[in-house]
């Protein structure tokens, strides 16, 4: 299949609806302290919504294995059955702690490719370096932090000391906190969700350029599909804690655990679909707002074949939405 022509414009509205559905539905429970409502909420919708896409879509990331999750698991057909056969990676809340305290990057996520293009990732760690499209080319994994720092500074015409890497705030990054405050960069630590400013990286004015450290790897597929889409970079490798996942890997596919993942590793070809919609505020996009029967989303999509990236903000009448959607109006 020729997802160039199969995938066209009309799909990444469409992807957009499903993270937008997943946003609005999950937004209005921010600070409520019940993460497992906030992520039941966004899956809820996410699955709806996308259930009347034309796609023929296999779920390859997700909320889990079948047996463990009865919604959006690995391997569940998605979409109408009509239409391009796709795998279909999903968040559909990517920080479901942040959204249960109210804090910063809560995104809703969508990535669609060619059958066989996105990484199987295994649902463990995964270290990341990523950066945007000029710095592209010039970063590596297994060189020293402090070297890639200068190669992505003289890339984008900046000193190490301009330079803003973000990192997850967890004991395993220490290390490499310590490394990047040596080496002179700015340092931005978040307390969770690190997908949000991987996909930020890839754009220059967001005031951040480099997400390097160790966070999720599903989440590390999906930053990965968009920078396929606005030309940036990302070198991963998974980061076992357990011979249990270790083996887990191996029936993924991926059997050289150590194995340094590139671009084509993690999203092969240019023939992605990246949907995202802010839950709460980020880098580039803004949160759900609510007023009265109306809600506002921020949205970004993009596609790898064109390179096209919108940003889209819609005001929605909830009254007029279906009713997984505009629950709690009041
Ligand atoms: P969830 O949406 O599943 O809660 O993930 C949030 C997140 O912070 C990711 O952004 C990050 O990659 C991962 O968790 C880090 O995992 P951990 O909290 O175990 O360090």
């Amino acid at each position: 299949m020729d997802m160039a022509h199969e995938m066209e414009r009309e799909l990444s509205l469409e992807f957009v609806r499903v993270t937008e559905a997943a946003a609005l539905s999950c937004g209005r429970l921010m600070g409520t302290g019940d993460k497992e409502a906030c992520d039941a909420a966004a899956v809820k919708a996410m699955r709806l919504a996308l259930s009347s896409v034309d796609i023929d879509g296999k779920i390859v990331i997700g909320e889990g294995e079948m047996d463990e999750a009865p919604m959006l698991y690995i391997g569940e057909k998605v979409g109408t059955g009509n239409g391009p056969k796709v795998d279909v990676a999903v968040d559909p809340l990517e920080g479901t702690n942040v959204l249960a305290k109210g804090l910063s990057r809560a995104l809703s996520v969508l990535a669609v490719a060619e059958e066989g293009c996105l990484l199987h990732a295994p649902d463990m760690y995964m270290e990341k370096l990523a950066v945007g499209p000029k710095a592209r080319g010039v970063i590596d994994l297994d060189r020293p932090i402090e070297e890639n720092l200068e190669r992505v500074a003289a890339a984008l015409g900046k000193n190490v000391g301009d330079l803003v890497v973000v990192i997850l705030d967890r004991p395993r990054n220490e290390g490499l906190i310590a490394d990047v405050r040596r080496a002179g960069a700015r340092v931005k630590l978040i307390p969770d969700g690190d997908l949000s400013p991987a996909v930020a990286v890839g754009f220059e004015d967001s005031g951040v350029d480099v997400l390097a450290g160790i966070g999720g790897a599903p989440e590390g597929v999906l930053s990965a599909a968009a920078l396929r889409c606005v030309g940036g970079e990302m070198q991963a490798r998974l980061w076992p804690v357990s011979p249990e996942e270790v083996e887990r890997a191996k029936t993924m596919g991926i059997g050289d655990i150590r194995r340094k993942l590139t671009m084509d590793d993690l999203v092969k070809g240019d023939d992605v679909i990246f949907a995202a919609t802010g839950v709460t505020d980020g880098e580039i996009l803004r949160g759900v707002r609510y007023s009265g029967v109306w809600a506002s989303t921020h949205s970004v999509v993009m596609r790898g074949t064109t390179g096209t990236i919108r940003f889209i903000e819609a005001r929605h009448r909830l009254d007029k939405k279906p009713e997984f959607v505009r629950k709690r109006v009041r």
